[in-house]
């Protein structure tokens, strides 16, 4: 598929997609949609052969607004459930994702921008990054999971006060309230996603997406995390990757997962 309203570009194992749709400040409309479940869904990145990835926005104005409102005039029920769904099927592949999906958050987080922020395993920010759910503004709610994932991560006073004020939160208040785990200048976001990612796939790739399997399990009413998390460990001790992670600690000399 060629991307249009994604940059992807790929260094040294390491992915950035760019949402690039400056001038909408990067709301994502359909085409970014479409592009986003290439990638994480129709297999348009190959996990096996990178170690992370980093989802950031275009320009220095916004990482993304939300949903592109221009595609909401004359949609009826079923074609808003629909809408919903899909953000929400390819939302959950990125939090599904096997190897880290990093957002670096350089400007505007909002709606369903901030929903893909939430969705990605770690969240970083600029100092000029604003977060929220504007939704109700509109008269609307959120559509891609952010009434489930903005409790999850911040809690159940915060996340209502946001989404019924409606209010913006910025960077040192996201990073308080625990949405964001970093906050750099403009000039080293990248850079500090980067660092990130690549300590991260230093480590055993296979214990990295088995971290991913057994944390997402927790929040996931079908599955048992705790039981997960004890058969996973058994698996895991009897992989190569383990085994050389052992030997290595044992003959004091750094592991090498990926030879
Ligand atoms: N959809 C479509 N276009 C958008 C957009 C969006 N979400 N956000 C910004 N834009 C466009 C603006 O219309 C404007 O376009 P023009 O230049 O053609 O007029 C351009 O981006 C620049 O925006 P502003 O001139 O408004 O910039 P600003 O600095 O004055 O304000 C802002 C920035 C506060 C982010 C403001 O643009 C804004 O409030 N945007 C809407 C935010 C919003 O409501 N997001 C939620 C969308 S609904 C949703 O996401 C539902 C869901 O959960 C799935």
């Amino acid at each position: 598929m060629e991307l249009k309203a994604l940059n992807l570009s790929i260094n040294d194992g390491v992915a950035t997609i760019t949402i690039n749709r400056p001038k909408a400040l990067n709301a994502i409309n359909k085409d970014v949609m479409d592009e986003l479940k290439y990638l994480f869904i129709d297999g348009g990145l190959d996990a096996h052969a990178l170690m992370g990835v980093i989802i950031t926005g275009s320009g220095d104005k916004a990482f993304v607004a939300g949903a592109d409102i221009t595609e909401f005039t004359s949609v009826t029920k079923e074609e808003g459930s629909n809408l919903s769904e899909k953000g929400h099927n390819v939302y959950n592949a990125i939090e599904a994702f096997s190897i880290p999906v990093l957002a670096a958050v350089n400007g505007f987080s909002l709606g369903g921008g901030n929903e893909l922020a939430m969705a990605c395993h770690i969240r970083i920010a600029s100092e000029n990054a604003r977060f929220g759910q504007p939704e109700v503004n509109l008269g609307l709610i959120p559509g891609y999971a952010g009434t489930q994932r903005l409790v999850q991560l911040i809690g159940k006073g915060r996340a209502l006060e946001l989404l019924m004020t409606a209010d913006m939160i910025d960077a040192p208040t996201a990073l308080h309230y625990g949405l964001v785990t970093h906050v750099t200048s403009a000039e080293t976001l990248m850079e500090t996603a980067e660092k990130i990612i690549r300590k991260i796939g230093s480590k055993g790739p296979e214990a990295i997406q088995r971290t991913i399997e057994c944390v997402n399990a927790y929040f996931d009413k079908a599955e048992d995390g705790f039981k997960k998390e004890i058969d996973l460990f058994g698996h895991m001790l009897t992989t190569d990757e383990c085994k050389e992670g052992v030997q290595a600690f044992l003959e004091k000399r750094k592991a090498n997962f990926r030879s």
